[in-house]
């Protein structure tokens, strides 16, 4: 039996959120060691990727030039991946009664493609309805500076710089893309003020985190 199911037998979904070299990636897999230390079986992943088609998907997205792909297509890309990854990984591991933590979600697809690439945010809703249909319990926005973001994401030295080649005022927009998301869930998601050592980020999250598994049973 799975060692957090408890009255809901579902695993508690989280993610984190954020504009590129927030620190997402970090603070996930200190979030998961967390909760390993209370004895949860937890399945840290992502997206674009995931599962192994949507990982297929993901060199399409992340690799390449900007104008490699319009809005519209990226929005289909985004959820074909998301579609898999839910499918083939997500619900099955909630359903086992796993946490599962996901470094990006929907939420990226609403601000990437629905506020900031382009103002798409209709198309981004109806197709989530039809197509995943599934929020986090949870989602963890790191909020900070665009433009050291953007530094230490261009500093890793990867050829996943696709988004990162847009630019400083797009990585602008992007943040206020998440604040203004934070905003429209205030339920859902959290604002983390990301300007901090990783250690002290780690530390809020975790207490909002225990808070939201204690709710949630
Ligand atoms: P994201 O997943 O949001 O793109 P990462 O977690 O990969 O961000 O972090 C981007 C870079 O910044 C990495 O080199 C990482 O080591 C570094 N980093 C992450 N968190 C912090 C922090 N709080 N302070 C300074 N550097 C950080
Ligand atoms: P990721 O590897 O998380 O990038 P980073 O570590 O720089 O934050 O995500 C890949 C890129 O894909 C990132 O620039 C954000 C973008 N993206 C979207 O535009 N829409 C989406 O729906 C998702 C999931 C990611």
């Amino acid at each position: 039996m799975p060692n957090d199911a408890g009255p809901n037998a579902r695993g508690l979904f989280i993610s984190l959120e954020g504009i590129d070299g927030a620190g997402k990636s970090t603070q996930a897999k200190m979030l998961a060691e967390h909760l390993k230390t209370q004895g949860r079986d937890v399945v840290l992943t992502r997206e674009p990727g995931g599962s192994d088609g949507a990982e297929e998907i993901r060199g399409l997205l992340v690799e390449g030039e900007p104008g490699r792909w319009s809005p519209e297509t990226e929005i289909l890309l985004f959820t074909a991946a998301r579609r898999d990854h839910l499918e083939r990984r997500i619900l099955p591991s909630l359903n086992a009664g796993r946490t599962v933590i996901t470094d990006r979600f929907a939420d990226s697809t609403r601000v990437y493609q629905g506020a900031v690439r382009a103002d798409l945010r209709n198309s981004v809703d109806q197709l989530h309805t039809l197509m995943i249909g599934q929020e986090p319990d949870l989602t963890l926005v790191i909020d900070m500076d665009p433009d050291e973001a953007l530094a230490r994401g261009l500093a890793r030295d990867t050829t996943e710089a696709r988004f990162e080649k847009f630019g400083a005022a797009f990585q602008h927009r992007l943040r206020d893309g998440f604040r203004a998301l934070v905003e429209q869930y205030p339920e859902r998601c959290k604002l983390i003020d990301g300007n901090r050592t990783a250690p002290e980020i780690a530390i809020d999250l975790a207490k909002i985190v225990d808070q939201a598994a204690l709710a949630h049973g």
